[in-house]
Order: C-alpha cells, then structure tokens, then sequence
C-alpha cells in the first residue's frame, strides 16, 4: 500500500513522526509531499497536493496534518473523489472507514498528541469499510 503523507508547519512534527512510523510497517510505501521544516506554510497547498495523489491513485491513502487538522481537511475534500476524514479519537478513526470509506484521514498537530494520534494512524489503515447501507451514501458524495 503506497501512502501520501503531507502538512504544513502546524503539523510538520507529528508528520514526521508519522512517516518514521509508517516507515517501520511492513508492506507499506510513504510519499511525502512537505513540508520539511516548521518554516511557515500555507496549508492549502499541502492539502491540495496530497489529495490530488490519492484522486490519481498514485497512492490508496493520505494523511494529511496541520495545527487543528481543520484547514488541511477543508482544503483535501474540495479535491473530487476524496473523503477525508478530521480525526480526534481512534473510534472516529474505526468509524470513517466503516461509514465514510474514507481514503484520507486528517490529524490536528496542535491537538492530538502523538502516542494517540499513532493509534489513530493504525486504526485508520487497518479498519475497512463496511458496504451495506453505507456504500449508497458514499456513492452519493461521490456525485458532488
Ligand atoms: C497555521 O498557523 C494554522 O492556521 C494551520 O496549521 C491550521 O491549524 C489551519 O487550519
């Protein structure tokens, strides 16, 4: 699985640690797309650059974080055929996969400390979608 992972100053650290983190897993390839530094950014560019390469399918997931996880998810889902999910909790992780079949998740640098938002990280990968009712809902998102 080929993972795109992008931030912008906001969340650049829990971003790197995400990557050492996903780096460690076997099976799974990380692209980062920036930033590289706490150099301030603007985060819609970041956002913008990763959703675009999952909407490509140059990779199945994103990550993507800045301070409160909010700009950077605003700025994923104006990309079509992306469900990014702003996660606080690894229940709302398990549940943007199994209701939304969301193939970004979006993370709060500022919010979320790093041994939880890794659980979230985890949860996000290894949970899948459940279908059933939930699939005509998506199928509806993705007519917008
Ligand atoms: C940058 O200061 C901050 O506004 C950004 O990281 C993010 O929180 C925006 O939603």
């Amino acid at each position: 699985m080929i993972i795109a992972i992008a931030s912008d100053h906001g969340g650049f650290k829990l971003k790197e640690t995400i990557r050492k983190h996903l780096a460690a897993k076997e099976g799974i390839q990380v692209v980062d797309l920036g930033t590289s530094s706490e150099e301030s950014v603007d985060y819609p560019i970041y956002g913008k650059a990763c959703a675009e390469t999952v909407a490509a399918g140059k990779a199945q997931r994103g990550i993507v974080v800045c301070g409160t996880g909010i700009g950077i998810s605003i700025a994923a889902n104006k990309i079509h055929g992306i469900r990014c999910g702003l996660c606080t909790s690894v229940e709302m992780a398990e549940l943007t996969r199994k209701h939304n079949d969301a193939n970004m998740l979006s993370l709060g640098g500022r919010i979320t400390d790093e041994a939880l938002a890794l659980e979230i990280v985890d949860a996000f990968l290894d949970t899948d979608f459940e279908g059933g009712r939930h699939q005509r809902r998506v199928d509806m998102l993705d007519e917008m």
